[in-house]
């Protein structure tokens, strides 16, 4: 399992050099193509769309997909030339050749505060009774008893999807399965084609979101305790839309349709790619057909951190979920011959790993090419047989550098961090005895090899560990805002646990040798992958409580009640342990809790993100996205900072020396108790930009009252290019928490 995406980086150059062959060869290309039909021209049913979609290809073969329900098109395999006739014909709006997306990637309803004992969360039987989350990831392992339907209703009579595994395998808790995947999913001819989770990420992610309670849950003996998904009682369907760690971007729009058409009330994806403006992007484009719908959008913000703009999934009408880490360690200590020892992680603790000292030996003083990393090869030649290794975080996933010590000879590794990683350590399930320790740990331990002739060490382990600090903090590979596409709209929206999280997995873990505990097979991994099913389990949640709610609302609760401080009240810190900025955190930590009575809501009607894209885009782009006609000409067009979004960013261009300030408009409705009073609290930076809210109160009468206010912001230059504050309204009950990003550009 790949998690994170160095590898993707030495991709790129091959991946440009296959596009210039593309455009010389005769070779057929994926292409999703956006048309629209003229107005005289009335397709009335599927058939009709389909019928139409082929007269636009040479032979039936090629189509891959067609889009009825989030986009008007179809996805195909063309030539150049192919493309240049289906560019030519009345209808044809835009191709955009397909894009590969990556993967993203129990203790957490305890730190969540999901107490089964007290709080809201105590009535299980209301966990996300009656929602259906559809998942668009690797597929699933239906038999785990994470997908149990002890106690679960039949899904609610809206429900259209099917399930394509044979037999009695799904049940009420996983209602829909189906393989999106183009050789096996091509629309219109069901292939019916089982959606096995052959890579365990949709297993995971599918147990984290809505997983039944299952008891005696642990990986390789660690995390020992009860799993259970944020929504018990919602109901899952899986849309598989990728192999391994790869998925494609037209099998993903397929999903959406199909999860949009099937009635989901969520759609998670713990999927990324690159950054591209939305009218090119098939996720933008697809999610915004489901929000349109009602449709809450769950989506990862990415795992290119700590680099700022490393975010993708930037669009407002999503939920972009970025990662921290918990309050426990699985603790593998390394103990140096100088005595120093330093705590580090590892999800595979052997017991006969005796705590005898071996000779420690750094790769990286070899010279040799990579050696530091211990990539497949570097390691040859070099003496490192019953040594333990020390190799460094980066380029290959960090079990593959495990299975390079071992096939050496090594008798273990310590894995240590380079700077961007900081603090953060991951648990993961080695194939030899591992310490993953900090960069801190890790330059001591490679000053202490270089001060000494015969270095040793011993890795000693120590179990899970639970309470420690910081926590929540967030993780290094978090990705960063602020948005590429619009910094106008702050991202990313929130975080939630994503670091060495444990759920369903097909299939045991660990080194072969590993003793095989009985009952269900679990695993621990790392991603925004991860934190991502943990958001659209709680919208789920909320959903179940406020069926009423749009998905904007669901949105605007769960970040307007967010955390901002760790468990020790502190501000929320990053990988370096400094405070860490809201282009990292978002609006703050879920608190799950909190959100299911948020007091007041920022609601957005869909069509508002018409006016909002047309201060972006042409027309004929905002109709690839609306995948209808929209012309920009005849609407009125919304500035992105006054879209109604629960955080507020403002861009102050460089050039510009007036001294007005620029006013951004919001609406409120209260979701509270009917008679309500509420003071605007502005908490900005001594002596940074003058912000001023009008009026700063606000007086409800009666339910799903609205009122409006604006915030005023004045430029002032400071040393500093960004400002962040916020803005709260409080009530006696309530605090309704708004992030505020002021930027000089
Ligand atoms: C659930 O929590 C509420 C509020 O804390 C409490 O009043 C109620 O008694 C709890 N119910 C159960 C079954 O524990
Ligand atoms: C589904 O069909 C395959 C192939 O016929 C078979 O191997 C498998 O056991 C079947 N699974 C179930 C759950 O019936
Ligand atoms: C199609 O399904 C078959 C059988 O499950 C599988 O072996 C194959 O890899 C699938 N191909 C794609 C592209 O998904
Ligand atoms: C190791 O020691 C040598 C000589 O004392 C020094 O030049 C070198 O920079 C040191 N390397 C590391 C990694 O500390
Ligand atoms: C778009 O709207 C404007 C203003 O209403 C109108 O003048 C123009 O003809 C419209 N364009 C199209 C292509 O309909």
């Amino acid at each position: 399992m790949e998690i994170f995406k160095f590898s993707l980086l030495a991709l790129l150059p091959f991946l440009l050099l296959a596009d210039v062959a593309w455009a010389t060869g005769d070779d057929m290309r994926t292409f999703i193509v956006h048309v629209q039909p003229h107005e005289n021209h009335e397709l009335e049913t599927a058939d009709d769309r389909t019928a139409w979609y082929k007269s636009f290809l040479p032979q039936d073969g090629r189509l891959l997909h067609v889009y009825h329900h989030v986009a008007s098109g179809f996805a195909a395999r063309l030539s150049p030339r192919e493309l240049d006739e289906v560019s030519a014909m009345p209808g044809f709006v835009s191709a955009i050749p397909d894009q590969t997306y990556t993967l993203q990637t129990t203790h957490t309803p305890q730190f969540l505060g999901m107490n089964v004992q007290q709080g809201v969360w105590n009535d299980t039987s209301e966990r996300g009774a009656g929602v259906i989350i559809g998942l668009l990831d690797t597929g699933i392992f239906p038999e785990h008893p994470s997908f149990s339907d002890h106690g679960m209703p039949p899904p609610p009579v809206k429900w259209k999807g099917r399930c394509d595994f044979n037999g009695s395998v799904c049940n009420n808790k996983l209602i829909g399965a189906r393989d999106f995947t183009a050789a096996n999913g091509t629309s219109g001819t069901p292939s019916r084609v089982p959606p096995v989770d052959d890579a365990g990420h949709g297993t995971h992610t599918a147990s984290t979101a809505a997983g039944a309670v299952v008891p005696g849950a642990q990986a390789l003996g660690q995390a020992m305790g009860v799993a259970a998904g944020m929504a018990t009682r919602a109901h899952v369907a899986m849309y598989k839309v990728c192999l391994e760690t790869d998925c494609a971007g037209s099998d993903i729009l397929a999903g959406v349709d199909a999860a949009v058409a099937d009635g989901c009330d969520i759609i998670s994806m713990s999927i990324g790619g690159p950054s591209v403006p939305f009218h090119q992007d098939p996720i933008a484009i697809g999610t915004f057909g489901a929000i349109e719908k009602g449709v809450f959008v769950s989506m990862a913000a990415g795992n290119s951190g700590p680099n700022a703009r490393s975010l993708s999934n930037e669009a407002p009408w999503m939920l972009t979920v970025a990662a921290s880490t918990m309050d426990r360690s699985i603790r593998a200590t390394v103990r140096l011959g100088n005595g120093l020892y330093f705590h580090g992680e590892s999800a595979y603790q052997p017991k006969d790993s005796a705590a005898v000292f071996y000779p420690l030996v750094y790769s990286g003083a070899s010279g040799k090419p990579f050696a530091e990393y211990c990539v497949n090869g570097s390691l040859d030649g070099l003496d490192v047989k019953g040594k333990i290794v020390l190799c460094e975080f980066g380029l290959i996933p960090t079990i593959f550098k495990g299975a390079v010590v071992q096939s050496a000879g090594g008798a273990g590794m310590i894995l240590m961090n380079q700077f961007p990683q900081g603090y953060d350590t991951l648990a993961e399930a080695h194939v030899l005895p591992v310490s993953h320790v900090d960069y801190a740990a890790g330059s001591a331990i490679k000053s202490y090899i270089n001060s000494t002739a015969n270095p040793t060490a011993q890795i000693y382990f120590r179990g899970t560990v639970l309470g420690t600090s910081p926590a929540p903090s967030i993780v290094f590979f978090s990705s960063r805002g602020p948005s590429h596409q619009n910094p106008g709209i702050l991202k990313p929206d929130i975080t939630g646990p994503g670091v060495n999280v444990l759920a369903a997995w097909p299939f045991q873990v660990g080194p072969p040798s590993a003793p095989a505990l009985p009952g269900p097979t679990f695993n621990i991994i790392s991603g925004t992958s991860m934190s991502t099913p943990h958001l659209s389990g709680i919208a789920a949640f909320i959903k179940s409580k406020h069926p009423d709610w749009s998905p904007s609302a669901i949105k605007s609760a769960i970040m307007t009640t967010a955390d901002i401080d760790d468990r020790s009240g502190i501000p929320l810190l990053d990988e370096q342990h400094s405070p860490a900025n809201i282009f990292a955190t978002g609006a703050g930590h879920v608190n799950p809790e909190k959100a299911a009575n948020p007091g007041l809501v920022y609601d957005i009607a869909p069509g508002n993100y018409i006016g909002y894209l047309c201060g972006m885009y042409t027309s004929q782009e905002v109709s690839v996205i609306a995948s209808r006609p929209v012309n920009c000409s005849a609407i009125t067009v919304i500035p992105d900072r006054m879209l109604n979004y629960p955080s507020i960013s403002v861009i102050f261009p460089a050039a510009s020396n007036s001294t007005m300030p620029v006013i951004v408009r919001r609406v409120v409705k209260n979701v509270g108790e009917v008679q309500s009073s509420y003071y605007a609290a502005v908490d900005m930076p001594e002596s940074s930009v003058p912000v001023v809210v009008y009026p700063d109160r606000l007086e409800f009468t009666e339910a799903n009252q609205e009122k409006s206010f604006v915030v005023l912001v004045w430029p002032r230059q400071s040393d500093t290019r960004v400002v962040q504050g916020a803005l709260r309204w409080v009530s006696e009950t309530h605090t309704v928490r708004s992030p505020i990003s002021v930027t000089f550009v």
